[in-house]
């Protein structure tokens, strides 16, 4: 639905003596900055919008005091991701004073969930605009450049998939790759099926055709990308699900890894798992967010499944693959847990054995169910519980990685470590972070480590 409201999108009223801009339209080499919260969608657009902003003559710059303009490209899953946001907008406030000239972009979720009150609250923000709104980037800066204000239509819903350009990536070994769009299953806590719209999977061949281009480009490694990667193909008129869709990437010459995120255990078949046993280059790593361990917490999440059919999807994984690994999400304090609801996810934590979770304090998002529901858990039980979750899982995590200690893996190169310039930083096929000794000519070399010492967070390794 493309509504025509012809409504002015995040327009700073006092910019009218701020910008003189016919001369900045003109000016070469204008630099862009930018700020990615949030998940791998959000580091894909970022990705596409630096594009433009390549395509439209600005070039990249780390110094926020360089820059032109400034992008923010934010997330509002949780409330502390908001906050975060409007933190670092606001503390720009100083610097758009000094130079009015800088334009402030707001763009992704939190954007998409509620531009009036993006306004509202940091008022010296010059441009925002929500996740359907994407594609129209250039156009509104454009715009908005011309006449210090913008007139647009908004999307309500994002329906239509718009033609993936080529795009520079974050590293040129491994790039992500969007294959389903939005999320259709309302689980109660999530804001994500109102900020991103509904499910739309891209076509087989463009995907196919993405990548093969990728990798003639040098690129090594794919990660698939969508909310729920187990229900793409869903809206095809002919069968081809996800299965199909990584048999085909599978043959594709050149590629050596693929990867995937996220998976719902709702929709995870047999076929799936038969799919990545047998393929070369799917990685062994599951990650598959459980929620909770507790029957009456996922029926209230609307999570579609229920302790046991998880545990029997793990059991398969284990069975088919036994070196794979896997990892997981859970919220603590959805509203009604008690206790013993708690008790469960610990029971389930301990039995699973994840290599590592993320671990959440329920956040209510306004316009969800749950954030309507009674029995609210009080923060002080919330932060508790999530600590004990945590201490639980760290155990686990050391006690897997301890018994990769001597063992030999094939490592994907990324970077110098942030911690020490002589280390460089890989990851295991199972997802897993590896430190070891070596140069910067390794970047991208897919090379052995033997493991020399786990840690709860990462490997200590050695080349050999
Ligand atoms: N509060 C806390 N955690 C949440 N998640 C999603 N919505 C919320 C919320 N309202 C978590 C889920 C999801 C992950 C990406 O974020 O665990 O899997
Ligand atoms: Fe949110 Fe559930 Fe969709 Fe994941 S599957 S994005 S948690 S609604």
């Amino acid at each position: 639905m493309n509504k025509d409201t012809n409504n002015d999108i995040a327009v700073n009223n006092d910019m009218e003596n701020s910008l003189n801009n016919t001369n900045n339209l003109e000016k070469d080499n204008q630099k862009f900055l930018t700020v990615t919260m949030g998940c791998q969608m959000n580091v894909r657009d970022t990705e596409i919008m630096e594009q433009m902003l390549r395509e439209m003559n600005y070039e990249a710059t780390h110094e926020q005091e360089d820059a032109d303009l400034i992008l923010f490209n934010t997330c509002c899953i949780r409330e502390t991701a908001e906050n975060k946001a409007y933190g670092r907008i606001s503390s720009l406030k100083k610097l758009k004073e000094k130079n009015p000239n800088l334009i402030i972009v707001v763009a992704g979720c939190m954007a998409q969930k509620d531009q009036e009150a993006v306004r509202k609250r940091v008022p010296h923000v010059d441009l925002v605009f929500g996740t359907h709104n994407l594609h129209q980037f250039p156009d509104l800066l454009q715009e908005f450049k011309r006449y210090h204000h913008v007139k647009t239509s908004i999307w309500e819903e994002d329906e239509g998939l718009v033609p993936v350009l080529p795009t520079k990536r974050k590293y040129s070994f491994s790039a992500s790759v969007n294959i389903v769009y939005g999320c259709n299953n309302f689980c109660t806590y999530c804001i994500v099926p109102y900020v991103r719209g509904r499910e739309r999977s891209r076509l087989p061949e463009d995907i196919i055709a993405e990548i093969k281009e990728l990798v003639e480009n040098g690129v090594k490694e794919v990660t698939l990308l969508g909310q729920n990667v187990n229900s793409y193909g869903k809206n095809f008129k002919e069968a081809f699900d996800f299965s199909d869709l990584l048999i085909e990437i599978d043959k594709i010459d050149g590629l050596e890894r693929v990867r995937y995120m996220t998976s719902h255990p709702r929709d995870f078949s047999d076929k799936l798992i038969d799919t990545i046993a047998q393929s070369q280059k799917i990685c062994e790593h599951f990650h598959l967010p459980i929620q909770s361990g507790s029957d009456h917490i996922l029926k209230e999440m609307n999570r579609g499944y229920t302790r046991e059919m998880y545990m029997n999807i793990v059991a398969k994984i284990r069975q088919r693959i036994p070196n794979a690994s896997i990892t997981t999400d859970i919220i603590v304090g959805f509203p009604g847990e008690t206790d013993e609801n708690f008790q469960e996810t610990m029971e389930l934590v301990n039995d699973v054995q994840y290599d590592s979770a993320f671990t959440f304090i329920f956040s209510p998002r306004s316009g969800t169910p749950a954030a309507k529901m009674e029995d609210q858990v009080p923060i002080d039980v919330k932060k508790e519980r999530l600590q004990k979750l945590m201490e639980l899982q760290n155990n686990s995590s050391l006690r897997i990685n301890k018994a990769l200690e001597g063992q030999i893996l094939q490592v994907l190169v990324e970077k110098v470590s942030d911690h020490n310039s002589d280390m460089m930083s890989g990851r295991t096929r199972t997802n897993k972070i590896i430190i070891f000794p070596g140069d910067e000519g390794m970047i991208g070399k897919l090379i052995p480590v033997q493991v020399t010492r786990a840690q709860t967070w990462n490997l200590m390794g050695e080349t050999v």
